[in-house]
């Protein structure tokens, strides 16, 4: 194991466990404490699928233990390289890059932080969730929606959640494990799901609060580009920060190649940032104004 950049290191990561999920996806745990002990939540993991490959697939990181030494990674069968890397057996070892990016940061004057997920972007809503649910400053709560099955169950939620539409209980199994609570959205009727989208779901929420709670709200979100620009318009339209997690093409992930980069606004004008160094977490008013 080598370090690369200080704080970006390249390890030979052992699988701990490898487990199919519905919807083509995959839960993987790989030993990697030098990644583990510095992931944030909105970083990721730049993983070399197969050794025959030379390109790496940027992959989210949804936990860490720092203390054991883990990170894991779910993501979604989408081509070749994700192919390859679900046919890796526990034992076997892969090489990862990471942790990579600027993090989500929450603010302790807005400690109502609403977590909004879509699809392959729940993973570090579920990441930033835990460890704000880890401070006692912190009030998560997490809204997800995918299309694709949820790669767990949902569950009815223990946790009452104010605000939320009649019958819309479904919650995800870990977040309650954490005692965060968690709702669910989906275009298809789903039991126990808001039938829309995640946005609506959030504004029905957020309509719910009183003016003085609303200006605790701070708006984070990952997933697809149109739920985030409609998560930054949800954010604007209440006057609440918000933090959006881009996706991009990824070639090298270590802000060498500009294969990344995005127009953003800032105090001196517009300027091309990198996703994968100077992202992927940006101010959603920097991106989408
Ligand atoms: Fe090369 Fe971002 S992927 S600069």
């Amino acid at each position: 194991m080598t370090a690369h950049q200080g704080s970006v290191f390249l390890e030979d990561a052992e699988i701990l466990s490898h487990e199919r999920l519905p919807g083509d996806q995959y839960l993987l745990r790989l030993r990697a404490p030098k990644c583990a002990a510095r992931a944030q939540p909105g970083s990721f993991a730049h993983v070399r699928c197969d050794r025959l490959l030379p390109m790496r697939r940027p992959i989210s990181i949804m936990r860490a233990s720092a203390a054991a030494g883990w990170v894991e990674l779910l993501y979604r069968v989408a081509g070749r390289g994700t192919h390859l890397l679900s046919e890796k057996r526990q034992g076997e070892s892969i090489s990862i890059m990471g942790p990579i990016g600027t993090p989500f940061r929450a603010w302790i004057d807005r400690p109502r932080a609403l977590l909004i997920g879509g699809g392959i972007g729940i993973p570090p809503m579920i990441f930033l969730a835990e460890r704000l649910r880890a401070d006692p400053g912190f009030s998560p709560l997490l809204l997800a929606g995918s299309e694709a099955p949820f790669p767990v169950s949902p569950q009815p939620s223990r946790i009452l959640v104010p605000g939320m539409p009649e019958g819309v209980i479904a919650a995800l199994p870990l977040l309650e494990d954490m005692g965060v609570p968690s709702r669910l959205a989906s275009l298809e009727a789903r039991a126990g799901c808001f039938q829309g989208y995640v946005t609506d779901l959030a504004r029905a929420w957020l309509l719910s609060l009183d003016e003085d709670a609303r200006r605790e709200v701070m708006v984070f979100a990952c997933g697809p580009h149109p739920m985030l620009e409609a998560a930054a318009a949800l954010a604007r339209a209440f006057s609440l920060p918000c933090q959006v997690s881009m996706e991009a093409f990824m070639a090298c992930g270590i802000g060498g190649c500009a294969g990344c980069v995005v127009e953003v606004k800032t105090p001196a004008g517009p300027a091309m940032k990198r996703v994968c160094v100077d992202g992927p977490v940006f101010d959603a008013a920097a991106v989408f104004g």
